[in-house]
């Protein structure tokens, strides 16, 4: 029996409609257009506004599209994982939650959180309850709802973050296409650098945690920039060396949308032409969890069956990755 090995059958993906531009953040805090474009290629992101709104209903969105899409119903859903760092609540899931609001009544589904190597990791789990024989129809979404947990009096991270991502369906495959490698790492002693402070059980929520502004991101951009670019570019490298797939081999990267120079820097050491890099920063901003899928969402229909993708991240944890896949379809 030949091996089975996890395809991409299906995509969705979702964007709250209000944009957050440049100049409406000039307007926030002591900040430009031309230094956010220059230094990070960001022009607008996408905020969920609507009271009551949250990261459930952006993928429920998603997985309605790529259910139709696919012509599939949710209970034929085996499995659904959210990656988020975000979810609605504390507990239950936001898995729990999308299976209930998709009427996904035959699957389990969990949350997995690492930050914007989120999707990658999930990505990668969920193939693997495909290539075990154990599951047919297995969805994995990352989102992020992340101006819920943004100062918008901080300009070191409110120009960067955005809401929004995307889903995919996983199937098997017994033809050789689908995720053919992954190389996943993860460091805590960078947690330091990329964290919210209060709000988990090391610091409950008190009045004195509000107002010194800890439930929101801290980041040190400049060192988990220098990490990135490295770690992101080695990784990248790494696979495709394993993998034995020169430049030319390579027909597109994915990469985790946090900054423009992160990715030339990782295009750079792969040796890419430009075309082959993917990107809708500009559009979208860093949305954490989402950016992977978003890529995916806005590029699927130039994607040929057989076509070689390189997806790679890096974000809080630290936590970063690699995967190869080969694409299973003509859109
Ligand atoms: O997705 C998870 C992983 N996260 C990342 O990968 C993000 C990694 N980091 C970054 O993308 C970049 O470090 C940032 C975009 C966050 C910052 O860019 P930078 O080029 O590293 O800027 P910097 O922090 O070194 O600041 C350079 C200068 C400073 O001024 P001086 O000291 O040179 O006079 C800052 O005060 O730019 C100033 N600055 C700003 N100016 C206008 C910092 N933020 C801003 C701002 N607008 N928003």
């Amino acid at each position: 029996m030949s091996k089975i090995t996890a395809a991409i059958t299906a995509i969705g993906g979702y964007v709250p409609e209000t944009k957050l531009t440049n100049f409406d953040l000039e307007k926030l805090v002591d900040t430009n257009d031309e230094w956010i474009t220059s230094r990070t290629g960001i022009k607008e992101r996408r905020i969920l506004r609507e009271p009551g709104k949250a990261t459930s209903d952006m993928a429920v969105a998603a997985v309605n599209e790529l259910l139709k899409k696919r012509g599939i119903s949710a209970e034929e859903i085996d499995l659904l994982i959210v990656a988020t760092i975000t979810g609605d609540l504390v507990f239950p899931s936001c898995a729990n939650i999308v299976c209930d609001k998709i009427g996904a009544k035959n699957a389990w589904g969990f949350d997995l959180a690492a930050a914007c190597s989120g999707f990658l990791y999930a990505l990668d789990t969920g193939a693997k309850f495909i290539e075990s024989g154990k599951h047919k129809k297995v969805v994995v979404c990352g989102f992020d709802k992340m101006s819920a947990i943004i100062d918008y009096t901080d300009r070191n991270t409110c120009i960067i973050f955005g809401d929004g991502g995307g889903a995919v369906l996983l199937e098997p495959n017994e033809e050789g296409y689908g995720i053919i490698d992954s190389i996943l790492k993860s460091d805590g002693s960078g947690r330091e650098f990329l964290h919210q402070k209060a709000g988990g059980s090391l610091k409950p929520p008190t009045h004195e945690t509000i107002d010194a502004r800890e439930h929101y991101v801290y980041q040190e951009g400049k060192t988990v920039f220098k990490y990135a670019t490295t770690n992101m570019a080695d990784v990248s490298t790494q696979i495709m060396e394993r993998n034995n797939l020169t430049p030319d081999d390579v027909d597109y990267l994915l990469a985790h949308q946090a900054n423009k120079r992160i990715i030339d820097y990782t295009a750079e050491k792969m040796n890419l032409a430009p075309e082959k890099v993917l990107m809708n920063i500009e559009k979208y901003g860093n949305t954490t969890s989402g950016t992977l899928p978003l890529l995916f969402w806005d590029f699927e229909k130039q994607f040929k069956k057989g076509d070689n993708l390189i997806l790679a991240t890096f974000g809080g944890g630290f936590t970063w990755g690699s995967i190869y896949i080969k694409w299973a379809y003509n859109s």
